[in-house]
């Protein structure tokens, strides 16, 4: 059995760490836009992760993970040197890299750490990219620098102002589409009430928009069902469906209610896990 030793941690923000973890079999075959379903320990659930970058030659995949359950918070308390118990993937289809001209990526949170293998390769494949990164408030901003590295622009928000331009990442799209910019292509990811948003202001602008789904999965394989979504009127699988999916076309607010199904569920394991 692999050992998936980690062998790097960075604390990125309040309840979001940065994990480097040595995986060689995943790393050779990541593309942007996969995940991972990974697994503590033999007591451990298991949970599908972005796959935020990877180095073939160096053998390692990484991370990044926000604290928002019993999990990620069990997660949030692994150190360099301890290890998990198995990292399976890479899972879903990779993203469809192609040439737009310019190319909006808005994500919003966590959802940034999705957004960047995406927007590294369309950056790569000659695209112009303009990033909007938004959070509720400045401490809680992640990956700016890496996505200044990556994209022509950069427009970060905060919910509240206190860094960047005040507002959601959808006023900045709003602005940015209305000020004449015609990206071939807006890619989203993040909370679901944002992509939901996002996708309506794409439909009146006639933008091509691709959302990268986060439902509730278990095998990430196809079988379980519980990572079942509507797009255009038909159940499919984000797990092997997707995760990407054209965004005119999902039922957010479906989607939205499946995700809080299991609230009670969840508050119970948090709170057994932290007594
Ligand atoms: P729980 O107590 O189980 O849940 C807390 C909240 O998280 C709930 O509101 C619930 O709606 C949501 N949630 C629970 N289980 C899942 C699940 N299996 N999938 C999605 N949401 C769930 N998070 C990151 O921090 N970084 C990532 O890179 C990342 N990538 C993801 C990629 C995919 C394809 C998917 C589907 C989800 C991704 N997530 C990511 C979300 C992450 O999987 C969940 O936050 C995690 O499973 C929550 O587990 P928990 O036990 O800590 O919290
Ligand atoms: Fe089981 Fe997708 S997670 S079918």
């Amino acid at each position: 059995m692999p050992k998936y030793v980690i062998t790097a941690k960075r604390k990125l923000a309040p309840r979001v760490n940065w994990f480097r973890i040595q995986a060689p079999l995943i790393a050779r075959r990541a593309q942007p836009g996969q995940f991972v379903i990974v697994r503590l320990h033999e007591k451990g659930e298991r949970i599908p992760l972005t796959l935020f970058d990877w180095n073939a030659n160096e053998g390692f995949i990484e991370l990044v993970v926000q604290e928002v359950g019993k999990t990620t918070m069990e997660m949030g308390r692994y150190n360099v040197g301890d290890h998990v118990l198995n990292i399976t993937g890479p899972l879903g289809n990779p993203t469809h890299i192609d040439m737009y001209g310019v190319v909006v990526i808005v994500c919003g949170g966590v959802g940034s750490a999705v957004c960047y293998p995406v927007a590294k390769a369309l950056r790569e494949r000659g695209n112009k990219v303009i990033s909007i990164i938004g959070f509720r408030t400045r401490e809680l901003v992640i990956l700016e620098e890496e996505f200044r590295r990556i994209s022509d622009e950069v427009i970060v928000t905060t919910d509240d102002g206190s860094y960047g331009v005040k507002g959601f990442t959808t006023d900045a799209l709003r602005s940015l589409l209305e000020s004449g910019v015609k990206p071939g292509l807006v890619y989203t990811a993040g909370p679901v009430i944002m992509m939901k948003k996002v996708a309506e202001i794409t439909r009146r602008h006639g933008v091509l928009t691709y959302a990268s789904l986060n439902p509730i999965m278990v095998d990430g394989t196809g079988m379980c069902g519980a990572c079942r979504v509507t797009v255009e009127g038909r159940t499919v699988f984000a797990c092997v469906d997707g995760p990407d999916f054209d965004a005119h076309k999902v039922d957010f607010d479906e989607l939205a209610k499946r995700l809080a199904q299991y609230t009670e569920e969840e508050r119970i394991a948090l709170e057994k896990y932290l007594n």
